[in-house]
């Protein structure tokens, strides 16, 4: 089959298109056909192994510390399963599935073999697989942030960095909820972002939010550039603070700050889940939710795919088309 290899830490030229044996699935896994694989910015981060200094060694150590462990890249698909092991018995072969491949990763691939008990879930059929393959990472992190916000009717979000994977759907879960959404993003990012609910939006290189006199509910940072002090003070009492990209001396402060102040520092990531799937599919479905994909590649230009996210213009997501 063919794979997009990632054969060490570098910049995009390091991916590689190469034929590489098809895996065979053990008696508990899934064979998946890959129709499409969401490019997520994280696996960019992994790619050129940009890491918060604090968090640098024990990632590398997990990860590969001359290389990478693991040698394709991608954490989100979706596709069709062509072949399952003799234990499986929640999907069949010729079901369409999207999902995650968690720290497997993989998804980069022509197939990839995931346990069927991982995050996964039937595509439906008014769901095309592109707008499938974004739903796991953006959007349950979108979900989980909001849910641990306790984000209500009528209160006021900040959503910091609101224009890519976690933040359009964040935006527009948001809204759902009733919630007045302020988004910071960059220039370009601000059309598109009233466009799918944002009351309000905010050029980062032009204004800073906290020298606006307003006190929110919610401030949810999506790429961790917020200041920390600045971000507390323009939260109302009890506010809460959503980080969903932190080191370890925000971690630190921020367990501080939620056991002795009056405001919530909420930072762990989501546990995905397949329930959250099936809930935001069915949002797509029912229009409720756009996934805003704002381009596709073919496979074999994934290192264009990562370049053009790197390039700081991708708004929403970026698709690699396999099949
Ligand atoms: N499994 C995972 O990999 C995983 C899971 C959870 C969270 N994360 C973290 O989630 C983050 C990625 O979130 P995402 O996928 O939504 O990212 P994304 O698609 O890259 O979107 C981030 C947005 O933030 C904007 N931005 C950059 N600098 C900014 C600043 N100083 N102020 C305001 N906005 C700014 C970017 O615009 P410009 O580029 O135009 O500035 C972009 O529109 C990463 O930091 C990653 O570490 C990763």
């Amino acid at each position: 089959m063919k794979a997009i290899i990632w054969p060490k830490y570098g910049p995009p030229e390091v991916l590689q298109l190469e034929e590489v044996d098809k895996p065979a699935p053990a008696d508990n896994e899934l064979l998946i056909k890959v129709v499409a694989a969401n490019v997520f910015p994280g696996d960019c981060e992994m790619r050129r192994f940009q890491m918060h200094p604090s968090l640098w060694l024990p990632i590398r150590i997990f990860m590969g510390i001359r290389k990478p462990r693991l040698k394709i890249l991608g954490q989100e698909l979706a596709g069709e399963i062509e072949a399952v092991g003799k234990d499986v018995t929640r999907f069949k072969s010729g079901d369409q599935v999207f999902g995650a491949t968690a720290m497997k990763l993989g998804a980069y691939a022509e197939y990839v073999c995931l346990p069927e008990n991982y995050v996964l879930a039937l595509k439906p059929d008014d769901v095309s697989y592109e707008e499938a393959s974004t739903l796991a990472v953006g959007g349950i992190h979108a979900l989980h942030f909001l849910r641990k916000g306790n984000v209500k009717s009528g209160e006021r979000i900040l959503i910091y960095g609101a224009g890519g994977c976690i933040g359009t759907y964040a935006v527009q879960l948001a809204k759902l909820l009733g919630a007045e959404v302020t988004t910071v993003d960059s220039a370009s990012k601000l059309d598109m972002l009233s466009d799918i609910g944002a009351d309000h939006v905010i050029d980062y290189a032009e204004e800073d939010f906290s020298n606006n006199g307003i006190r929110y509910d919610v401030i949810f940072d999506v790429v961790g550039k917020s200041s920390y002090s600045r971000s507390l003070y323009s939260l109302q009492a009890n506010g809460r603070y959503l980080l969903a990209n932190v080191g370890l001396s925000v971690i630190l402060r921020g367990l501080w700050t939620s056991r002795f102040g009056d405001k919530k520092v909420i930072f762990a990531l989501a546990n995905l889940n397949s329930e959250d799937l099936v809930y935001l599919s069915d949002l797509l479905v029912a229009g409720k939710i756009k996934s805003g994909i704002d381009r596709c590649y073919p496979l074999a230009q994934a290192a264009d795919a990562h370049s053009y996210i790197e390039s700081g213009c991708k708004q929403g997501h970026v698709v690699l088309t396999v099949a």
